[in-house]
């Protein structure tokens, strides 16, 4: 699934979004979803389409387009097995079946008149059963169960949309005994992340503070022998260091706070 949130300009005349193969300028690549909005006619509506070899194909077209020139929005491209579903703004607007192989697409191509706020991928998702319906985001708290604790090589990812007041975010890993050997937490009031060990020490993390209200994020935990390295939107940004017995011994994660939750995966 990938999620787009943005801003449609006042003037704006038309943007796309293209899901291609390749991200040449020439030859242009084929593109296998182009999903293109059209503003500049009396009744606004989106043209879908595919590239191929040079060539546009048949074209369909959706009216009712529920994106509006100086509005924002919330775009989900849903990718099944044979067509994209895409909704606007929480609401199904349409599908395309695909006329070229999914799997050729390797770039994302946005252009026009548009202002891209965020774009994200969401490949995994535990809400998502079957992976037919969009997933809705859910507010924590949300438990995660980690039966044989935390072992070199493995990841935590959690992914999501930070609310419009936020105060903090927490994601807290605890032992069988209820121990919370460490805890991230983000504070909005003051702009900063920090570890915080069990005895409520805080361990500043220096590095920009990555979180913005309406915006998703994306917080990747490696577990390595001595401890979690933490990425933040795609970098890494330190690490904290736990004995492998403390992390062979941890039984549950915890997410908390001023989040709407896409992805908890363990
Ligand atoms: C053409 C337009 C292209 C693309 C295509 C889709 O008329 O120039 O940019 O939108 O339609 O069918």
């Amino acid at each position: 699934m990938v999620m787009l949130q943005g801003e449609v300009p006042q003037d704006a005349r038309r943007f796309q979004v293209d899901f291609q193969c390749g991200c040449s300028q020439h030859p242009r690549p084929d593109i296998a979803f182009h999903f293109n909005p059209r503003f500049h006619t009396t009744k606004p509506h989106v043209i879908c389409n595919s590239l191929h070899g040079g060539h546009w194909q048949a074209e369909t077209r959706w009216p009712r387009l529920a994106l509006q020139r100086g509005a924002s929005f919330l775009i989900l491209f849903l990718f099944g097995n044979e067509d994209v579903k895409v909704s606007v703004n929480g609401k199904h607007f349409l599908h395309f079946r695909y006329r070229l192989p999914l799997s050729r697409v390797d770039t994302l191509g946005i252009s026009g008149d548009v202002s891209v706020r965020a774009a994200a991928f969401l490949n995994s998702s535990p809400f998502m059963e079957g992976g037919s319906e969009y997933p809705a985001g859910h507010e924590p708290p949300c438990s995660r169960v980690l039966p044989r604790g935390l072992w070199p090589g493995q990841t935590i990812t959690v992914r999501g949309l930070v609310l419009p007041e936020p105060k903090d975010f927490t994601l807290s890993l605890r032992d069988g005994a209820a121990h919370v050997p460490v805890t991230l937490r983000a504070s909005f009031t003051d702009r900063t992340l920090a570890w915080i060990s069990p005895w409520g020490r805080k361990q500043l993390i220096l590095a920009p503070f990555l979180f913005y209200p309406q915006r998703f994020f994306e917080v990747l935990l490696l577990c390595q022998d001595d401890g979690l390295k933490l990425a933040l939107n795609g970098q890494g940004v330190g690490a904290t260091s736990l004995g492998r017995q403390v992390l062979e011994r941890l039984r549950e994660l915890r997410v908390s706070g001023s989040v709407q939750l896409y992805c908890v995966h363990c």
